[in-house]
């Protein structure tokens, strides 16, 4: 049978065959652990598809929703290159004082900007600005409110950027209609949006790993 030991062995496998992690990286992770926030990154190897995904649309900016310790963040920041730009979201200012430390010594804190506040707030803010689009979104703060976060990413992105969504599965539970799980119901009204909306083309891929049974939806605007 398969158990979640052997989903992370291969996690392990394949990011060592894969995935450079280096010194800032790891850092980042420890730092995080360090100051008590807690262990919801990304897998490394799921970094490294965050990244690619990044590179092969050609994005130059980039908006994250959720920068925790910024460990997604250093990913997508060296995605862009040094011409590009990040700009990542943050309820708890404490883990924004943590992810600007791990940015720094990543040696991309000039490339990003953490906004510290709700993410409907900000992003709301943002549009209201006519802030110029973004061509990469990575949705990966509270899940209650991804359908909204979707709406709002659409005020801010052109044809052809890209949304991925993190924690859609939810090791299974996405596919109970009557779930009481606010993360469980966002994830649902996200997915729906993401079928319905004709202004996008999408897809979700369930993965196992290191974070147990869990998937992404990514998405194009068209
Ligand atoms: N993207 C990170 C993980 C993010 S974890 C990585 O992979 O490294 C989710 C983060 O979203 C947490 O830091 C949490 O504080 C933040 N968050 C929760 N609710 C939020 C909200 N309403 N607005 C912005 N951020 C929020
Ligand atoms: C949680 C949040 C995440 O973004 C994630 O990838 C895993 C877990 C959480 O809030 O528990
Ligand atoms: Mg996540």
């Amino acid at each position: 049978m398969d158990t979640g030991a052997q989903w992370s062995d291969v996690d392990d496998y394949l990011a060592g065959e894969l995935v450079a992690e280096d010194e800032a990286l790891v850092a980042a992770r420890e730092l995080g652990r360090e100051r008590g926030l807690p262990p919801i990154e990304v897998a490394p190897n799921q970094g490294a598809f965050l990244a690619l995904i990044a590179r092969m649309a050609g994005a130059r900016r980039v908006l994250e929703l959720g920068t925790l310790a910024g460990y997604s963040t250093i990913w997508l920041a060296r995605a862009v290159g040094d011409q590009g730009h990040v700009t990542t979201v943050e309820l708890d200012p404490r883990h924004a004082e943590v992810a600007q430390e791990n940015l720094s010594r990543a040696g991309v804190g000039d490339r990003v900007q953490i906004e510290v506040g709700p993410a409907l707030d900000v992003l709301t803010g943002l549009a209201d600005a006519g802030t110029e689009p973004f061509d990469l979104v990575f949705i990966d703060a509270d899940k209650a409110n991804m359908a909204a976060y979707l709406e709002l990413a659409l005020r801010l992105t052109h044809a052809g950027s890209v949304v991925v969504g993190d924690n859609v599965v939810r090791r299974g539970a996405v596919v109970d209609p009557s779930s009481d799980d606010p993360s469980v119901q966002g994830a649902r009204a996200f997915l729906r949006g993401l079928g319905s909306d004709p202004r996008l083309e999408a897809t979700a891929l369930q993965t196992v790993g290191s974070k147990g049974w869990d998937g992404f939806a990514v998405a194009r605007v068209r």
